[in-house]
């Protein structure tokens, strides 16, 4: 049987207060309903969502410092909108270049009175493009360029991309085992320092990594 999504978040995040688990139970009903028809997110169950996608997000969150992001390549979201809903104080850009996403995203902000949050629809490797805030957040970006270089070949990449915009300091990464086999040149160069996040439902970790620029 379908647990109630209310019971699995109440279970989930014992500590988030009751208004902002409600804008993320609202949220996540949006996200479901509009993956049916668009397929905009990487599963269909709900408690693995929750407990994968949305939990990793929420230790994300905890761990990232100062007021300004761009969550670059967002699709439905994911990690942007949990931060926007916990973190009230921190403005967030939501940025995607396909327009199914931003459709989504717009409608999301709205219902969910998000006035913390900033929609752009926009390629991110277009010439000159210039990004505004101080942070940047990867999760799980993907793009047909990048799709076949190696791991830190990729990273360096996307952050040298990045170093394009004058206002960016960090870049944060919701990311998996590979950033634990990057090169000590890399650590060097980029400054990077990562966290575990262990997950209490699943035997695979995600990490949380910095790099300064
Ligand atoms: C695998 S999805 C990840 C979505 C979300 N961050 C998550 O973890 O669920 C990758 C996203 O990157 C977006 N993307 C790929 N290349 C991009 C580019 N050059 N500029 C902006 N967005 C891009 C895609 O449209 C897609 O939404």
């Amino acid at each position: 049987m379908t647990r109630k999504v209310s019971v699995i978040l109440d279970e989930v995040f014992p500590k988030i207060p009751h208004d902002k688990r409600l804008v993320i139970e609202n949220y996540l009903s949006l996200l479901l309903k509009w993956h049916n028809n668009n397929n905009i997110i990487s599963s269909s169950d709900t408690e693995y969502v929750i407990k994968r996608e949305i939990y990793d997000s929420y230790e994300f969150s905890n761990l990232i410092t100062g007021k300004t992001f761009t969550d670059i390549g967002t699709g439905g979201g994911i990690p942007g909108i949990i931060i926007a809903i916990l973190n009230p104080d921190k403005e967030i850009v939501l940025l995607d270049r396909k327009s199914t996403y931003i459709d989504f995203l717009r409608i999301a902000q709205h219902d969910l009175g998000l006035n913390n949050v900033n929609i752009t629809e926009q390629d991110f490797f277009v010439n000159k493009f210039q990004l505004n805030t101080e942070t940047v957040l990867f999760k799980n970006f993907s793009n047909k360029k990048i799709a076949k270089m190696q791991y830190e070949k990729k990273l360096i990449y996307m952050i040298d991309t990045v170093k394009n915009s004058k206002s960016v300091k960090k870049v944060y990464l919701l990311t998996g085992t590979p950033v634990l086999e990057l090169s000590e040149d890399f650590v060097e160069d980029y400054k990077l320092t990562v966290k575990k996040i262990s997950s209490p439902f699943f035997p695979t970790s995600r990490y949380f990594a910095e790099v300064l620029l």
